[in-house]
């Protein structure tokens, strides 16, 4: 059975304050979901790097911790570069890769990408590779193309005994940050054509979470995460409020 996962990058944002603040609410209020992550849930928090440690010693057994980007490198003179053996030392068990912010404003590639995701792999992480078409991409019928084509390539390193740790987030980047999301059906089918891709590439694709991302809400999250193909979200501004995030992992079936 794939694992459900709803995961709150918070992107650039936080303090030491907020850490404490935030961390403890969703707690607090995920200790209620206890069902939940009894049966496959996992809700992770992904803080900036430097926040990673607190957050971690605040997670306690109920939330998991992630880091938003690692080096492809494994370590040495890198200024400014977080490597995911750091991430797992610090007790992370999610790195995301490849998010649409670092492919357009830190030009990464989708090689540099099929690095990071081996790396994260070889930490003991799970890696989250984000994949999603631009508007100009959807509307010139390339969506399921510029996807697959993302996949295909993040993927490509991963080792045939190594997909346990793999989940991929389809968020389409104009979704992100905009308030609008894709329809649940349109959702749906590219979460399909992603499970398609998987299949291709003889990965279990029954086996793989595929996550939705783009403006998810605790108003939308609910009829997204109702499709057969969408096992959960990676939600950023709506991971930033705690009830609202937590309403959002209550929102399964
Ligand atoms: O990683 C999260 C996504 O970029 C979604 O962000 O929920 O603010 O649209 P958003």
């Amino acid at each position: 059975m794939r694992r459900r996962i709803v995961a709150g990058n918070w992107k650039m944002n936080g303090s030491k304050d907020l850490v404490q603040q935030l961390v403890g609410d969703i707690r607090e209020q995920v200790s209620n979901l206890d069902d939940l992550v009894r049966s496959g849930l996992d809700v992770v928090i992904v803080p900036p790097a430097l926040y990673v440690d607190s957050v971690v010693s605040l997670c306690g057994a109920e939330l998991a911790a992630g880091v938003q980007n690692v080096s492809q490198w494994r370590s040495g003179a890198y200024t400014g570069e977080v490597s995911s053996d750091m991430a797992r030392d610090l007790g992370c068990q999610y790195a995301l890769v490849g998010h649409s912010e670092r492919r357009q404003l830190f030009d990464e590639t989708d090689s540099v990408i099929a690095l990071k995701v081996a790396r994260v792999i070889e930490s003991g992480l799970a890696a989250v590779l984000c994949v999603g078409e631009t508007l100009e991409e959807r509307e010139a019928g390339e969506a399921k193309r510029v996807v697959a084509d993302q996949v295909e390539k993040g993927l490509a390193m991963v080792g045939a005994d190594q997909w346990s740790r793999v989940v991929v987030a389809y968020e389409p980047v104009w979704a992100i940050g905009t308030g609008k999301t894709a329809t649940s059906e349109d959702a749906q089918a590219m979460h399909a054509e992603i499970r398609g891709v998987l299949e291709r590439i003889n990965a279990p694709s029954e086996n793989i979470s595929v996550l939705y991302g783009g403006s998810v809400k605790a108003d939308n999250a609910a009829a997204l995460f109702a499709e057969p193909d969408i096992d959960g979200g990676l939600i950023g501004g709506a991971s930033l409020k705690a009830e609202e995030f937590v309403s959002i992992c209550r929102a399964f079936p």
